[in-house]
């Protein structure tokens, strides 16, 4: 083997090696690093940075380093913009030379540009969805060996970007699919108004305080969007009685977890969230099977429903509803200790106590959240003053 044949499987070697990396990578900020990083290393230069081409906006951004702040600009303005538009590739040795390039950034940095390799990456339909812009090469210019080897570069890692792209959106969809579940059950009745919202934030708050992880906080979360969510099918008379239910009325105010189980059952939740419709019926089981729908105790109800009955509780006492006011702190505290054990799971409780100050925040931060005296059924909430029943089972 000659030395540039040797220095071209070297190349591919790599290449193949890069690519393989980037398949691993479905996280858009982690992806756009990881390409700039393999760039730097294939084409022997300074620095990299990859671009991505948001179409819809009309922009092309990148984020340049970790944590560092999103950059974004027009397609069009600049060299990369240039490439984002007409997808053909640029490459310059002598930066200072071209009326194309802007110094403006190496005034602000003090850096020194020279040689400059900007290339776009295709998508499948064709279309330019990025773009790599590599910085001076070490000893020399950009080639067309360079040109070649980041066209394969740019191959594999559009479907990587691609992939990536696609599991956002599928995420985005997701997220507002839940968020508006909650909304809507939400709107049926003026005095639950924002209330699946606010118990995902308490739940959120007292789920990171028993140190679980992120996946199972989200999941935590989508099942306190979702609790409520069999209301959808409590008839209004139920749903909005201004005053205590009598026992019928309250069955059939009870029928909600289990219509939240019947319902949840029909959307198709992704794979690591299967258990998320279990967390959300159970809302209303208490730790001494005296609660419903399925009269459950203890472990046998899922971690998740006993962090998400704890949130449901907080926000019921915290916010006003039609039968009381809103309960300061203190009094929420009182009445939920009492309930720890029987009805509330007390490792949740210690939580709760813990992570107190964060539930604070988050009750003031939430308030202009809450239904007004004066929203439509709530009258006036100087009228009941007293601990209801309907305090301790709340909906
Ligand atoms: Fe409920
Ligand atoms: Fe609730």
């Amino acid at each position: 083997m000659t030395a540039p044949e040797g220095r071209a499987a070297q190349r591919l070697d790599l290449i193949l090696d890069v690519t393989r990396r980037l398949m691993t990578v479905t996280d858009l900020d982690a992806l756009l690093r990881a390409m700039a990083e393999a760039t730097t290393t294939l084409l022997e230069c300074d620095r990299a940075t990859v671009y991505l081409v948001d179409h819809e906006k009309g922009e092309v951004w990148s984020k340049v380093a970790l944590g560092s702040a999103e950059i974004r600009f027009p397609i069009g303005r600049g060299i990369a913009g240039l490439v984002a538009q007409t997808g053909e590739t640029v490459n310059i040795p002598d930066a200072y030379a071209d009326p194309r390039f802007n110094p403006e950034p190496d005034r602000a940095t003090g850096y020194r540009t020279t040689s400059l390799l900007t290339f776009a990456m295709t998508g499948h339909d064709a279309r330019v969805i990025g773009v790599f812009q590599a910085v001076n090469k070490r000893g020399g210019v950009f080639t067309a060996e360079d040109e070649e080897s980041l066209a394969s570069l740019a191959a594999s890692a559009a479907v990587a970007v691609e992939n990536a792209l696609l599991l956002q959106a599928q995420r985005e969809l997701w997220l507002s699919l839940v968020e508006t579940l909650a909304v809507t059950v939400d709107a049926r009745d003026q005095q639950t108004a924002g209330h699946s919202r606010r118990v995902t934030r308490y739940a959120e708050v007292i789920a990171a305080e028993m140190g679980m992880s992120p996946k199972e906080v989200e999941r935590i979360r989508t099942a306190g969007l979702l609790h409520d969510y069999g209301k959808i099918a409590v008839r209004d008379r139920f749903l909005q009685k201004a005053g205590k239910l009598d026992e019928v009325e309250f069955a059939y105010m009870k029928a909600h977890a289990e219509k939240t189980a019947e319902f949840l059952m029909l959307l198709r939740f992704p794979p690591d969230m299967r258990d998320v419709p279990l967390m959300a019926a159970q809302h209303h089981e208490r730790m001494d099977g005296k609660g419903y729908p399925l009269g459950l105790a203890g472990d046998q109800i899922t971690l998740g429903a006993r962090i998400v009955a704890a949130a449901d509780v907080f926000d019921a006492l915290t916010a006003p509803r039609y039968y009381k006011p809103s309960y300061p702190i203190d009094k929420t505290l009182e009445i939920m200790r009492t309930m720890a054990g029987e009805h509330l799971d007390p490792a949740v409780m210690a939580a709760v106590e813990r992570a107190l100050p964060s539930l604070v925040a988050t009750v003031d931060e939430l308030k202009s959240t809450w239904p007004q005296a004066g929203d439509q059924g709530m009258g006036s909430l100087q009228e009941a003053s007293q601990l209801s029943e309907r305090d301790r089972t709340p909906s």
